[in-house]
């Protein structure tokens, strides 16, 4: 039997969220849900900007999750969404004839992309239409995955209604296929730790082909998650993707540099391999090859003999046709030191020779270190609020998620937290209005959680 999502009653002490999702249900369309699905959110504890990239990552899911109340019908092909949150208008449309505008992130079009990726990978003969009422408490746009645990959950509502049971690992490529139809072009972590989360442990995740290997973090220690309160929607943006091109370049030129067939590669890691180089190694070609200014887009056209408009067929995405500089150099360092951060930080996990906490600590505040000066994928708050983490306890602090905004994860030793999180909340949130109402859902202590699941009434 292959591994796929569990189907089983309401976990007893999340009851009454789940009878709370189930009234407004019925007062809303006249009958009863016949099923729940939920998919949770996520922290990424350390691999930032490496998954599309091939390199593995290291995050877990976090208890705030996403959840669909559903009745279906193959009397109808209408999909009626309406979500518990009112300020997210309700929506509907057939399921046999809907588009998914790109760079358009409204939170119905994350809906869809979960229906189409189980249409296009099951192709039902029989259509049924979809009553859903969707509930999440995971914050949006803040780095913790609220949009593919929304795609994630969409679809395994689909898979339902429509009577299939499909791997967790088939759906997690499903999922990071489909949520490319906003536009985004992101890697496959945030899809793989929803379906293949498991209570208690965070996961490896490896890529081509995808696998996930338990980590057992070391004790003594808690993640705490704080928001910065600078909202990035990545799908609103062509600041991930401009990232996403960058990388493909590195990878191009690195190719071309090194006599391979340079269009034959899309990802950083598969020229590594290619060229059977260790990351230690891969960081010191790339000093031989990048110079430290940015690139402009004549220079890259000339080093890789194409036009512009061939540029735009081999390497750039829709919108990233009008950029004319790359930091290829920086971006390169960053991708391969990140790889070489998630594999030390693994290895330290699964030998834990006694007092580990410090070195993991430093490895996550040096990823942040990356992201902010190599990647350049954080912004000033942020970072204000990692320095205030490191000032208040925090033993390792970085940003998690695509960054520019969102959230700051921090690893605090178990005894200390309290007092961690006070002295945050004095000095992040206390100082400015706009964050100090927000507080209460900003600052959380998390434990790793559990997959993507259906419910039975
Ligand atoms: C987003 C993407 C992921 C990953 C992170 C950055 O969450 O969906 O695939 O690239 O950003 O690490």
């Amino acid at each position: 039997m292959e591994d796929v999502p569990p189907v089983s009653d309401i976990p007893q002490q999340k009851q009454k969220r789940y009878d709370d999702i189930k009234n407004t249900f019925l007062k809303k369309y006249g009958n009863p849900p016949e099923f729940f699905a939920r998919a949770s959110g996520r922290v990424n504890i350390i691999g930032e900007h490496i998954d599309y990239c091939g390199y593995s990552v290291l995050p877990m899911a976090i208890e705030q999750d996403i959840i669909i109340a559903v009745s279906h019908s193959s009397t109808t092909d209408k999909i009626m969404l309406s979500n518990m949150n009112p300020s997210y208008q309700d929506f509907q449309c057939s399921i046999k004839d809907f588009t998914i505008s790109k760079s358009d992130p409204q939170w119905f079009n994350y809906f869809l992309c979960g229906v189409k990726g189980i249409l296009e990978y099951a192709k039902p003969n029989a259509l049924r239409g979809m009553t859903c009422m969707v509930s999440g408490n995971v914050p949006a746009s803040s780095g913790l995955s609220s949009s593919s645990a929304l795609v994630c959950c969409a679809a395994l509502a689909t898979m339902y209604a429509h009577g299939y049971s499909i791997a967790k690992k088939e759906l997690s490529g499903i999922c990071a296929q489909c949520e490319r139809h906003i536009g985004t072009e992101g890697g496959g972590m945030d899809q793989a730790i929803s379906f293949m989360a498991q209570e208690g442990t965070a996961k490896h995740i490896e890529f081509s082909p995808l696998r996930t290997t338990n980590v057992r973090l070391p004790g003594g220690a808690v993640f705490v998650v704080t928001n910065s309160c600078v909202e990035m929607n990545k799908a609103a943006t062509s600041f991930f993707n401009i990232r996403v091109v960058e990388c493909r370049l590195v990878a191009q030129i690195i190719a071309k540099s090194k006599g391979l067939n340079w269009r034959d590669y899309k990802r950083i890691g598969d020229v590594q391999k290619a060229l059977g180089l260790s990351l230690e190694d891969a960081l010191v070609v790339v000093k031989e090859i990048f110079h430290k200014e940015p690139y402009t887009k004549e220079e890259v056209c000339t080093f890789l003999e194409v036009t512009p408009e061939q540029l735009a067929k081999t390497t750039l995405s829709t919108n990233t046709l009008t950029v004319q500089s790359f930091k290829l150099h920086d971006r390169a360092t960053h991708v391969f030191s990140e790889a070489n951060r998630v594999l030390q930080y693994k290895r330290i996990c699964d030998e834990n020779p006694g007092d580990v906490l410090q070195r993991l600590g430093t490895l996550m505040t040096e990823s942040h270190v990356s992201c902010r000066d190599m990647y350049e994928c954080s912004c000033t708050d942020l970072d204000k609020l990692v320095d205030i983490c490191l000032e208040s306890g925090a033993l390792g602090s970085r940003l998690t998620g695509a960054g520019w905004g969102g959230c700051a994860v921090s690893m605090v030793p178990m005894d200390q937290v309290e007092q961690f999180i006070s002295k945050v909340k004095e000095n992040y949130y206390a100082v400015e209005p706009s964050r100090a109402a927000k507080v209460s859902s900003a600052v959380f202590a998390t434990q790793p959680g559990g997959g993507a699941a259906i419910y039975k009434m």
